[in-house]
Parts: C-alpha cells; structure tokens; sequence
C-alpha cells in the first residue's frame, strides 16, 4: 500500500488569459485559451510523486479523452490508479480565468467526480485502512468526503483535508482532521469568523482547534503559512516570487506538506518546505505542468535560505 492515499478529484481546466477579470455584465477581451490537466485531487497526488512520496490516487473519471489524459500521466508519474474508476459521465472540467497579476478565478463543473459514490468508497476500504495519511479536498460529494474522514478516524488512519472549495463542516467532521489546510477565506467560512488580519487568523486557527482539530495550517499566500496546534501558534514566512498563474499552488503546497510529514520532518520543517513548493508553482502556467520535482525545490531552499518565523 502507498503511504499517502490521494481521494479526490481530476478535472480538465480549461484556462483564459486576459488583462482584468470582467465585471457581472462586462465582456472583456481574452488573450490566450489553453488546457491543462487539473484538479485539486490530481494536483496534489502528482505533487506528491514528483517530490519523491509514495502514493496512490482514487477517484472517477470519464470514458473520454480528457479521462485517457489523467490515466497516461499516472503512469508516467508512477501513481498507483488501480482504483481510479471509470464512468458513463464525462471527466470533469473547469473554466479558469487569469488575470495580468497571475490570479486565478475557478468554476469546476462535477460531471464524473460526483460519481464516486458509496460503492467506490465500499472498494477502496482496506486500502484507506493501511495507508498512513489519506488525504482529501472537497470537490467530490460531500456526504462521501465526510463518510471517508469518519472512516479513517474510526481506523486510526491520519487525515489531511484541504477544504476548498470551502463550505460549512460540522465541528463533529472538523474534530477528526489530523490536518487541515485553509486559506484565510476558507478559514472565515469554517469558522464564521474574521481573517482580514494575522490576529484575526490566530483567532480562528484557536477556534478550529478548540473543536477538536489537532494541526490548523492556514495558508496565508505569499506570506507564507500558520502553524497552529494545542501547544504553539507560529508563522512560517514565503517565498517572495513574480506570480504567472496561482492555479495550484494550494494543492502543491499540500502534497509537500504530505511528503515532508510522512518523512518525519517536524511541522516547521514541512511548512517551509511547502512553502517553496508553493512559490514555484506560481511561476509556471497551467496545474500539473507547473508542480516541480523535488531536484528543483531542493535548488531553490538552498538558493533562498533563512525564513524567519514568527511565534506568538
Ligand atoms: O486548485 C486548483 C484546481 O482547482 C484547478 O486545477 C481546478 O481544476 C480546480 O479544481
């Protein structure tokens, strides 16, 4: 079994360039349309591979060429799919827009995702139950999402859950989570509180951990990332780099995370070194295309030292 099971997502983003996002109602003039293969689930498993983890991917795609898409790149990453399933729907797909300062604006369309059900999850049961970390994002349906975390909860199996797109969890869900990994947008809605400021995030990360979350690591872009447990609150500070396109830099963040932790690196030391696979996924276009090896981050840590942390 793979040490980091990937349950999630594989979605065909179909990506436009353009100066300035349209208003409601405005039209604006686009500079480039280009896919590439995406997906929060795929993103972060391809992550993890290219970074050296051992890992596998579930999940359900179309019997369609952008399915036949993500099945070549698992084998040339060499990510176990033996349980990526296939569907009558067709693969999901997103529109993205960018914008000249490389952010990103998403709407993913479901299609086959939603069709990972009950007796999919049914299949891959043993395999959650002798993987050391699962981790999950909340683009397949959500009733199956929270049936995996209590499920792995039930078996003594760490979680990692990246909460985007973010909705609403119950304190229930959200006090099984080993790990979770907002943003401070995501951090706001789970928690109905304010994240305009470093303290008002501290505030919420103490408020997630109060309902039973061990680790809260709210991603605060090019910042860098909050580290908050029972027993210390830190900030990890970024990476400061020019962004082409932001699509994927969470996921990428995540999968490094994974890595490191399931190497036994401290929190800390997993952080920063999310951190700068996090910075170098935004200086390359498109998701998978732009998830770096483990060569390449190691080049840039070593070339840009010394973050400073923060502890309060
Ligand atoms: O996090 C980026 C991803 O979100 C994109 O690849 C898109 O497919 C959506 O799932």
């Amino acid at each position: 079994m793979a040490k980091i099971t990937v349950i999630g997502s594989m979605v065909m983003d179909n990506v436009a360039k353009m100066d300035k996002f349209p208003q409601a109602g405005e039209t604006v003039l686009g500079a480039t349309l280009e896919f590439f293969p995406g997906g929060k689930g795929a993103n972060q498993c391809v992550s993890v591979a290219r970074l050296g983890g051992e890992v596998e991917m579930v999940g359900m795609l179309g019997k369609d060429g952008n399915g036949d898409v993500f099945r070549q790149i698992f084998k040339e990453e060499g990510i176990k799919a033996d349980n990526v399933f296939s569907c009558d729907k067709p693969t999901a797909v997103a529109q993205i827009q960018i914008n000249a300062e490389g952010q990103n604006r998403i709407c993913v369309i479901p299609c086959a995702n939603f069709e990972f059900g009950v007796e999919e999850l049914n299949k891959v049961d043993e395999l959650i139950k002798n993987t050391e970390l699962v981790i999950l994002q909340l683009e397949l349906r959500l009733d199956i999402t929270k049936e995996i975390i209590r499920r792995a909860h039930r078996y003594g199996v760490k979680v990692l859950l990246n909460p985007a797109p973010a909705v609403k969890l119950e304190k229930e869900i959200l006090g099984m989570l080993d790990y979770i990994t907002p943003n401070e947008t995501e951090l706001s809605i789970l928690t109905g509180l304010p994240t305009e400021t470093d303290e008002e995030v501290i505030a919420a990360a103490k408020e997630l951990l109060s309902y039973g979350t061990k680790t809260i690591i709210a991603t605060l872009g090019s910042r860098g990332a909050l580290i908050a447990t029972k027993d210390s609150v830190e900030i990890v500070s970024g990476y400061k780099v020019k962004a082409v396109d932001t699509v994927a830099a969470g996921d990428s963040f995540n999968g490094a995370f994974a890595v490191a932790l399931t190497e036994g690196k401290t929190l800390k030391e997993a952080v920063q070194f999310a951190n700068a696979m996090g910075a170098l996924t935004v200086t390359k276009k498109g998701a998978i295309p732009s998830l770096h090896t483990r060569a390449q981050v190691e080049e840039f840590i070593g070339r840009i030292p010394n973050q400073k942390i923060k502890e309060s």
